[in-house]
């Protein structure tokens, strides 16, 4: 059971242990013949929720999603808003977030100064090729085709608005040295690139680190921002005294 649990998306999880959490409470107060209040109701089924995704190992932020999941709806549908707007601030955040439910990787950006000790680590004398796995919204991209114009960058992005946003951004700026694919990163073919750049989260590092390892060419770089690949320390890392205190992590291969 804990086997079959394990291999569904965390949101899956998450989402089974509330419904079972809101069925058990649910249950009790009937056959207690409990009169709650909704608050005191949703509060208890939070509670329940949270204290089964801590038993089932879940990260620390579903334990507070789960207490807040249901007084949450109960607060947003006291407050009487119209349908419409959950509705489109629905098909906002899919366009942004896509499939992150289930690649665990969401969108957030590196910082500029990542992007400055980027720069450190690449050729400055001849020409070369760059890819970011995940561009976003292109930011990495166009900020290195400015600063290092012999390098000629690609960027694969999963989510259709952020790929969006980083290709107008590419024609609107005349970066003739950018493109941008919309696509998954696994269908890419690193042994085109000299700098393969992944800004992504613990979750797929692994299976990356194996598809990097079987087909980046000898001497190509791959540069991980913060996150490792477990049992396989970098040659170098790079610390970057930003807000989140991000550390770049390169292996030559
Ligand atoms: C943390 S953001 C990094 C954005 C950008 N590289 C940067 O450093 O600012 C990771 C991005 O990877 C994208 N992503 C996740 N899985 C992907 C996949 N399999 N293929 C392509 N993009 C993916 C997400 O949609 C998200 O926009």
């Amino acid at each position: 059971m804990r086997t079959a649990l394990k291999r569904l998306p965390p949101s899956i999880i998450a989402l089974l242990l509330q419904a079972t959490a809101f069925v058990v409470v649910m249950l009790t107060v009937r056959s207690l013949q409990l009169q709650l209040a909704p608050i005191v109701f949703a509060l208890l089924c939070g509670l329940l929720a949270s204290i089964l995704s801590h038993s089932a190992k879940q990260a620390r932020w579903w334990i507070y999603i789960q207490l807040f999941f249901l007084p949450a709806i109960l607060l947003a549908y006291s407050l009487d808003i119209p349908p419409t707007l959950f509705l489109i601030a629905f098909l906002i955040m899919l366009t942004v977030y896509w499939s992150a439910f289930r690649t665990q990787v969401p969108l957030y950006l590196s910082s500029n100064k990542v992007w400055q000790a980027l720069e450190t680590q690449l050729p400055t004398n001849h020409s070369f090729t760059f890819i970011d796995l995940g561009s976003g919204i292109g930011g990495v991209l166009t900020h290195l085709a400015k600063t290092h114009p012999m390098g000629h960058y690609h960027g694969v992005e999963y989510a259709p608005l952020p790929h969006a946003w980083s290709w107008l951004r590419i024609k609107l700026g005349g970066y003739k040295n950018c493109t941008a694919q919309w696509g998954s990163m696994w269908d890419c073919d690193l042994s085109q690139y000299d700098v393969v750049f992944a800004y992504l989260s613990p979750v797929p590092m692994e299976r990356l680190w194996h598809k990097a390892y079987s087909e980046m060419r000898p001497g190509s770089l791959f540069i991980s921002n913060t996150f490792v690949v477990p049992d396989h320390p970098p040659h170098m890392s790079i610390s970057v005294d930003d807000l989140h205190q991000s550390t770049l992590f390169i292996w030559r291969m």
